[in-house]
């Protein structure tokens, strides 16, 4: 049995891998081996799957979410001395034996769905197909860099005249820092930690501070795949300190960032300051993501995209639609049918099945999310709001859409289940060009029956990831590479091919024979 209302959530995170033991689960090593298929997850519609999923929940909230200790920034600083001195080792191992290491770390995590699934739905407010579907990421994140890392990293042999061998070799760059958002607890940690660990380098993981226990289960659980103790230190604490204080650490060799736009600045600044290296940055940052509708689209199609991206995940991806922007012809009837789907979403406590739209992260950012909807009420038209239960209104922000007078009204990402929308007419060009002066350029959403506009849209527009006539997130691994460009972030992409090269150093050797 994998897990009922008495087994501790300690107990759920360490048992060890025996697949044919978790009844009803899919044995992910028999099943998928060291296959590229994406991980099957689990399927709520089957019950068999679901109740040990919800028997988890149970537990965890009857015992309530481990606790962590937070790390000083004396701490953070001690811990990258230590790891600088492991990562020669580690980095010396094959890289076939740490791609091995990530493959058993996939194999244990999918053996664990139930028990990481309901961290997300505690620690994290996730719903729980959202939650099954971050589990998958994770998994998918350590077999794509693990399968990635077999082909990209070997060795290359370069062509060159008699007498003389050439040889290319990538190698870990050293002590990299990986720093991450709450909003993919286990999925973005696991993504920049497993990348920056196959590719050779010895990893300082810095979580979000709202979520650190699901990153504390990750971590135990990579030592008990293979990453030896001393090249993987967690250190948990405010991102002004210790996240500040890894990064201006002069063993600094590389930073791997999710976050807020304005955090990665200040990060570019640091890294910019010293004397010493220049350390790259990766950054994966917000976006002011907007989709356009033609008077061609499918209104049906149009609302259940426009739903899914604005709303679910209570708006907390930074893939989230923020800017409807719809063609003045059929803009009546596209608003009066997003006004009746929105009366349907059902809002609701996390980790139960019923729930469509779940709480937002913290006090904060229901503060910061209220603020910003009160003055919409005072400067904007709204359209329509969900029914917001009373029982949820401390925790919850209530969906809601309202039309602007002109989409340069919205300039900052709003993160969070609130979406803004715009009529527009005239030639798609401009609307496309205004969109791309926001200077974001994470996603952008398209809906047309016409095939050449929606290929001339992606053309123009300054954007990672374009998503026709369907909903805008929810990037698959290995299938829609994801990041931005401009505010959005400096590339390269999360489970993409060029992602694991970006945290390497390489070496060319050439020897007279
Ligand atoms: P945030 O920028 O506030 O924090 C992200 C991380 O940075 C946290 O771990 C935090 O502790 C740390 N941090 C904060 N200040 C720091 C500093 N001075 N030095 C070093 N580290 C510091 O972001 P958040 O609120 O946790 O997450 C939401 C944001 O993340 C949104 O803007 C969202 O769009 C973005 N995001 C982007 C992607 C992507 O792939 N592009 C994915 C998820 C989230
Ligand atoms: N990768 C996540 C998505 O595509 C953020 O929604």
């Amino acid at each position: 049995q994998l897990a009922d209302d008495h087994v501790p959530v300690e107990q759920l995170l360490r048992s060890p891998l025996q697949p044919a033991q978790h009844a009803g689960l899919p044995a992910p090593a028999a099943l998928y081996g060291n296959s590229r298929r994406n991980s099957a997850g689990l399927d709520l519609a089957v019950p068999e799957q679901r109740a040990p999923l919800l028997a988890a929940v149970a537990a965890l909230r009857a015992t309530g979410v481990p606790a962590v200790h937070e790390a000083a920034a004396a701490q953070a600083a001690a811990a990258m001395a230590t790891l600088a001195a492991a990562q020669h080792a580690w980095s010396e191992q094959p890289v076939g034996q740490r791609a091995a290491v990530l493959r058993r770390a996939a194999d244990l995590l999918e053996a664990r769905s139930a028990a990481y699934c309901a961290l997300l739905a505690v620690e994290a407010g996730k719903t729980l197909p959202d939650a099954v579907a971050e589990l998958r990421e994770a998994v998918d994140f350590c077999r794509y860099y693990a399968a990635q890392a077999d082909e990209r990293l070997a060795e290359i042999t370069l062509p060159g005249p008699t007498g003389e061998r050439n040889t290319l070799r990538l190698h870990g760059r050293g002590v990299f820092v990986c720093i991450s958002p709450w909003n993919f607890p286990l999925a973005i940690f696991a993504g920049q930690v497993v990348a920056a660990l196959v590719a050779g380098n010895a990893v300082a993981a810095k979580p979000a501070e709202q979520t650190p226990a699901v990153a504390a289960a990750f971590t135990a659980l990579l030592v008990e795949a293979g990453v030896p103790a001393d090249a993987l230190a967690l250190l948990h604490g405010p991102g002004e300190t210790v996240g500040a204080a890894l990064v201006a650490h002069p063993l600094c060799a590389g930073v791997a960032f999710t976050g807020s736009t304005q955090v990665a600045k200040i990060i570019q600044r640091t890294l910019a300051a010293g004397d010493g290296p220049i350390v790259p940055l990766i950054a994966e940052t917000g976006g002011l993501n907007a989709m356009v509708v033609d008077s061609s689209a499918l209104p049906e199609q149009v609302i259940d995209a426009v739903v899914r991206s604005a709303f679910h995940s209570a708006g907390q991806r930074c893939s989230a639609l923020r800017l409807l922007c719809v063609h003045e012809a059929v803009s009546d009837g596209v608003i009066e049918m997003l006004a009746g789907a929105m009366a349907e979403l059902r809002l609701g406590a996390p980790g139960e099945l019923a729930t469509d739209v779940g709480p937002v992260i913290d006090a904060e950012a229901h503060a910061h999310l209220s603020r910003h909807v009160a003055r919409l009420e005072r400067e904007a038209r709204l359209i329509a709001r969900s029914p917001l239960p009373a029982a949820h209104a401390a925790t919850h922000i209530a969906p809601v859409a309202f039309e602007l007078a002109a989409l340069e009204d919205l300039r900052e990402e709003i993160f969070g289940p609130v979406l803004h929308v715009v009529r527009w007419k005239g030639p798609v060009e401009a609307l496309v060009a205004r969109i791309n002066a926001l200077g974001y350029g994470l996603t952008l959403g398209v809906q047309t029956r016409i095939d050449s506009r929606a290929e001339r849209i992606a053309r123009l527009a300054q954007v990672g990831n374009v998503y026709v006539n369907r909903n805008m997130i929810g990037a698959v691994v290995g299938v829609q590479p994801f990041g931005g460009e401009g505010r959005s972030g400096t590339g390269p992409k999360a489970g993409g091919p060029n992602y694991l090269p970006r945290f390497c150093a390489e070496q060319t050797l050439t020897i007279n024979t």
